[in-house]
């Protein structure tokens, strides 16, 4: 274990661009938005100090209506596309930053999950280090405001209490069976050429295919002709969908970052507001709910109807709380029976991506059925904190033998253990820090 930890320290310095942390040298050499946290939170027991600067280069790059862009693009960096130059947010949006390039789309929200790490750690250590945490803390609580209040209202047009997401790459599960039907509803217009750079570096057979590459680019490009407005957005997409996982990470966020305000003495409007936010998206999620199974269920805004795939999706009350005992006791049956981390050819019990008994099941491509170690990371992390040790650290035991082949790939086939995707994911190795910390 110590040594696998001094590998993932490692792999860790070896991304580090200075002010931040590329998600994986080749196939994402730029900051992404949920990277970034789960970055900050690996790097956390290694240096207090980086991680917040780690959170402090995402935070820049900021909008002004609050968003945190998905992407946060290092100067001067070629190999991504789309880049800079397809997204043009600077010249089309009003609302992009002046400083760093950015891509004009979000991600989920876990980022109040780092904070909260970063001030755990900064308890272990001098007054020095939980000065800078809490100067932090300090510094930015406005910007984590604005972030969240930005979430709760631009993202939430049909007050649903459930976050509503204009392309697949925000739900950060690009190519899930979840979005199937709502691409099918993408027609693609007349779309500027482009060549896609992810292929030159991973198997074309774990990654997306053209035919969504195609559906992926056209919805950029109708966001660039509204200028990444927010109100044009809502009305002019031809993908809109409520993503109940992104909300139920967005509750459980709110409730965290709830309680941090309580501890460092926020604002007491602050810590009222986040909580109310907690209790309106929960609502949110747990209306999708099947009332048997607890298996929520994402929402077709285009096409007006519910969409329920056997992903990870289902599991979205197990992040946020609020089912019936009886009925929560049933998703927990679910999520470690035959069907999801129980299933009796999967390698480790930790929980793939889509499940192998679904139709849309495909073991090696990216979200359509790989295990992601940073998804059992944060399934780990909250039934630890919704006090389920054994499950957690269950995960955690699984995660860890995982990680064991020490290659921190992106994702892994459940049966056969191949690491796929990215090798020297930063994401996977500050699971594995975290985990071992
Ligand atoms: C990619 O490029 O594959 C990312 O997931 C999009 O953000």
């Amino acid at each position: 274990p110590t040594q696998l930890a001094a590998r993932a320290s490692y792999l860790l310095r070896g991304n580090d661009l200075g002010t931040m942390t590329s998600a994986a040298p080749k196939l994402y050499p730029h900051m992404w938005s949920w990277d970034a946290a789960f970055v900050a939170v690996g790097l956390a027991p290694l240096s207090v100090e980086r991680a917040v600067v780690e959170l402090d280069t995402l935070l820049s790059a900021q909008w002004r209506n609050g968003m945190i862009p998905h992407i946060v693009f290092a100067n001067g960096v070629d190999g991504y596309f789309p880049g800079p130059s397809r997204w043009e947010c600077r010249r089309l949006a009003t609302n992009a930053p002046a400083g760093p390039d950015t891509s004009g789309i979000t991600q989920p929200p876990v980022h109040a999950i780092a904070v909260q790490r970063i001030l755990d750690h900064s308890r272990r250590h001098g007054r020095t280090t939980r000065a800078v945490a809490a100067e932090f803390l300090d510094r930015r609580w406005v910007d984590l405001m604005r972030w969240h209040r930005w979430l709760a209202h631009a993202r939430d047009p049909k007050q649903h209490g459930r976050i509503t997401l204009y392309h697949g790459w925000e739900s950060g599960m690009d190519n899930s069976p979840r979005w199937d039907r709502a691409y099918a509803n993408v027609v693609v217009g007349d779309l500027p050429p482009y060549r896609r750079a992810d292929i030159d570096v991973v198997d074309p057979a774990q990654r997306p295919s053209d035919r969504e590459y195609d559906r992926y680019l056209w919805l950029v490009e109708q966001m660039r002709r509204c200028g990444y407005d927010d109100f044009q957005l809502a009305s002019t997409m031809s993908f809109a969908v409520e993503d109940v996982f992104v909300t139920a990470v967005f509750a459980l966020a709110c409730e965290v970052l709830a309680g941090i305000g309580e501890d460092y003495r926020m604002p007491h409007a602050d810590v009222r507001e986040l909580y109310e936010w907690a209790d309106y998206f929960r609502a949110g999620v747990i209306a999708t709910a099947d009332p048997r199974s607890g298996a929520a269920r994402d929402f077709d805004l285009r096409a007006d109807e519910w969409i329920g795939t056997e992903t990870l999706a289902m599991f979205a009350p197990l992040l946020c709380g609020g089912l019936p005992r009886a009925t929560e006791r049933s998703l927990l049956r679910l999520f470690e029976g035959p069907r999801f981390c129980g299933h009796p050819d999967l390698r480790y019990a930790l929980p793939p991506s889509t499940s192998p008994v679904s139709k849309d099941f495909r073991p090696r491509e990216y979200w359509r059925g790989p295990v992601w170690p940073v998804m059992s990371w944060l399934f780990s992390w909250v039934f630890a904190r919704r006090g389920w040790a054994e499950r957690s650290f269950m995960l955690r035991a699984e995660g860890l033998r995982q990680a064991g082949d020490g290659s921190f790939a992106e994702y892994y086939d459940p049966f056969t253990g191949d690491p796929l995707g990215s090798m020297q994911q930063s994401w996977t190795a500050a699971a594995v820090l975290d985990w071992l910390g």
